[in-house]
């Protein structure tokens, strides 16, 4: 992890957590403890925590911090409901990322476990959760040492949206590789979409390579195609929220009209994304659901409005890569071509 990009999460006093409050940045580095299972679903759905998997990270802290809420008792039956409980809760704030469920999954395993075994169910549900915490740490570190070799030095390279520190419990997943080039010297260079409407690209993405000493270029969205065209970008590395068996990628809007401009210059387009991020269940894009978000985040931007009122508005937070223009798919189990993506996870 660069040592100049803060934390995004961390343990706290009284069986909390304390998030750095995405929302806020770039302007402020803002704290905040989350205390209660409310809270940390609050956080997850107003994107103060964000990207698939630190909201997977999150929410299993989040389990821990509803056991710790309830008294450090022996794992009983209560206890178990409560952690079913404040897994549904958790479970309801975003729909497309995957992480999320996969994370839910094994904190309800972990607290079965506890109640066979009667072991104290917030130590044993914090154990979990920093369990989950350090694979992802790891699996960053593999995604990035994997994709750096795609990476020609000092290349200029185009991403989307944010995939990186601020989204993971490590060093990310579409700027691990930048950051394995540029820690070994090999000054990478990257394109930055704003990512509207909630502007990850410019609030989080150049903020986070500007603090680990990566030069950015910021564009806006709709310049994409034709800064493509300059010939110069060598790659595009992206992100996902979900990807199906069949290699479909479902990551942050505007993700697939890149990838449309990606293949229409002859670029290759690589989707970086831990094992914890591909859904077998899915047998295609077409059953992801889609997140809509509120008309808000589109008709007006730090309380200002930017359309009239009452204007029709379509918000889908996410969208869906056809396989057939990824090139590949960067895993920490290695890299595939995304028709063969759900063999890693076999
Ligand atoms: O709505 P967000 O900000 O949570 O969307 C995040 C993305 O789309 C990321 O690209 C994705 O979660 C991968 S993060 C490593």
């Amino acid at each position: 992890m660069p040592l100049t990009i803060p934390s995004p999460i961390a343990w706290a006093t009284d069986h909390g957590i304390r998030i750095l409050d995405q929302t806020r940045l770039p302007q402020e580095e803002r704290y905040l403890e989350l205390h209660t299972v409310e809270e940390v679903a609050e956080a997850i759905r107003t994107l103060r925590v964000r990207g698939a998997p630190l909201i997977g990270i999150a929410a299993a802290m989040g389990v821990a911090v509803s056991a710790g809420q309830r008294g450090s008792g022996e794992a009983g039956k209560n206890s178990v409901e409560g952690v079913r409980e404040a897994c549904h809760i958790l479970g309801a704030t975003r729909p497309t990322a995957v992480n999320l469920q996969w994370a839910l999954d094994r904190m309800r395993r972990r607290a079965d476990l506890a109640a066979m075994r009667n072991e104290e169910l917030y130590s044993a549900l914090r154990e979990e959760a920093n369990a989950i915490w350090e694979e992802d740490r790891r699996m960053c570190d593999r995604i990035g040492e994997l994709g750096a070799a795609l990476l020609p030095s000092g290349a200029t390279v185009c991403t989307v949206c944010n995939a990186g520190a601020l989204a993971t419990g490590g060093i990310g997943t579409a700027l691990a590789p930048i950051y394995v080039q540029h820690q070994a010297g090999g000054e990478p260079h990257v394109i930055v979409p704003e990512t509207r409407p909630l502007l990850q690209g410019s609030r989080l993405t150049a903020w986070e390579l500007s603090r680990a000493g990566v030069p950015v270029t910021l564009i806006a969205d709709a310049m994409i195609a034709s800064r493509l065209r300059l010939g110069d970008v060598r790659a595009v590395f992206v992100g996902a929220d979900r990807i199906a068996a069949n290699g479909d990628v479902a990551n942050k809007i505007g993700t697939y009209g890149l990838a449309l401009a990606a293949r229409a210059h002859g670029i290759p387009f690589y989707v970086a994304a831990p094992t914890s991020t591909i859904d077998a269940a899915s047998s295609s894009g077409a059953a992801i659901p889609i997140e809509q978000r509120a008309p808000a985040e589109v008709t007006g931007w730090l309380g200002q409005p930017s359309a009239p009122p009452g204007v029709g508005v379509w918000n889908p937070a996410f969208d869906v890569t056809p396989a057939e223009l990824v090139t590949a798919i960067i895993t920490d189990r290695g890299i595939v071509p995304p028709k063969d993506v759900a063999r890693v996870i076999d």
